[in-house]
């Protein structure tokens, strides 16, 4: 079999022997205690789960779960188009690969190495018509920068998101990421509790609003903040110039008992639709999940796990054809409630 006739499932069949005892690779991925994920103990690594008991994670699933969709399928058949611009770049969906980093939370270098699963996730989406983005850990450092490196491969077809690190060096990696070309740069945020950071000595911050200001004008590029899940943050980085937020719980992998991504952006686009751009993440594993996080208000999303399964199990090829089903299952899911283009989505869709 060649890759090209590789299946989703015979993907995530490679990648569950390649994950044995790290992820399940489950039908249903939701964090639930009882999936290996969750196995780990307080106070050990993280791994592939969510923080502590798990809540977050389960969260975001359980939010997604109650939103259900409203079938109209009397009247003309047509193609579902899925096309979505990003800071002007036109992408073959709303849909992107997450800032996911550090090959240690999912069976480290033996499973795949920290640059391999960075050109597998950027040069895949490029290759299903759509970005990746790059994200950072404690391995990353200015001379070791694997998500810029993989961007620069792509000629910056990329995005990529630093820990609120010292702001200098914020700064330096933003440089780096605009020599790159990539096409827009950020900082999570919800990163400033990281206990790997804080483990290796890489310390990391809460930034205020004069910290978001100052980089927003260290760079020309589109700055994004990512890990919003108040209306009141999501006020500030809007007041302090970002150009985007991303309304996450970072996998519920930061503070246990947040509520699930879909259950605050309600709220959140209410205030500022049409003021900042507005993407979400968080348990989204469907194209039916991602027409309901654009139904109540999220321009476009992020997938997370399901990209580093993909990747694990047949790299830059895994990822192309996990993006792409979320591109079918998201046409399909448009066409089944009567809508021709992502402008046509809106809340009427849901019951
Ligand atoms: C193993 C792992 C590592 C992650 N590393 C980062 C990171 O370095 N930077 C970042 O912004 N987000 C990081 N995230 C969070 C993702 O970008 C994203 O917010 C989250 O995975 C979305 O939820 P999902 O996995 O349910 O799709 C990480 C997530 C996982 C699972």
């Amino acid at each position: 079999m060649t890759l090209d006739e590789m299946s989703l499932t015979q993907v995530r069949e490679e990648a569950k022997k390649k994950l044995l005892g790290v992820c399940g690779v489950y039908k249903i991925c939701d964090g639930d205690s009882m999936r290996i994920c969750q196995g780990q103990s307080y106070g050990r690594p993280l791994g592939f789960g969510g923080v502590g008991s798990g809540a977050s994670f389960n969260n975001n699933i359980l939010a997604l779960k109650k939103l259900k969709l409203k079938m109209k399928l009397i009247g003309d058949h047509f193609k579902a188009d899925t096309k979505y611009d990003f800071f002007g770049k036109e992408l073959s969906m709303p849909i992107m690969g997450a800032s996911v980093s550090g090959v240690n939370s999912f069976g480290g270098e033996k499973v795949i190495s920290e640059k391999e699963f960075c050109r597998s996730v950027v040069l895949g989406c490029m290759a299903a018509g759509t970005l990746g983005w790059r994200g950072d850990t404690y391995t990353y450092s200015l001379e070791n920068s694997y998500g810029i490196n993989a961007i620069a491969e792509a000629s910056g077809f990329g995005v990529k998101i630093v820990k609120p690190r010292e702001q200098d060096v914020v700064i330096e990696f933003f440089k780096k990421a605009e020599e790159s070309g990539c096409v827009a740069v950020g900082i999570d945020i919800d990163g400033c509790g990281s206990y790997a950071m804080y483990t290796h000595k890489k310390p990391v911050y809460k930034k205020n609003s004069s910290d978001l200001r100052e980089l927003v004008s260290s760079t020309k590029l589109p700055f994004i903040v990512k890990g919003v899940m108040s209306i009141e943050d999501s006020i500030l980085a809007k007041d302090a110039g970002a150009a985007a937020i991303v309304v996450s719980n970072h996998g519920g992998r930061v503070l246990d008992h947040t509520p699930g991504t879909a259950e605050v952006l309600p709220e959140i686009v209410a205030k500022l639709k049409g003021k900042i751009r507005i993407i979400v993440d968080g348990g989204i594993r469907t194209g039916y999940d991602v027409l309901k996080m654009l139904a109540i208000g999220a321009e476009s999303v992020l997938i997370g796990r399901d990209i580093v399964r993909a990747a694990v199990g047949a790299g830059l090829d895994g990822v192309r054809i996990q993006m792409e089903y979320l591109q079918k299952t998201l046409a399909k899911a448009m066409i089944m409630t009567n809508c021709k283009n992502l402008n046509d989505v809106d809340s009427e869709i849901l019951l």
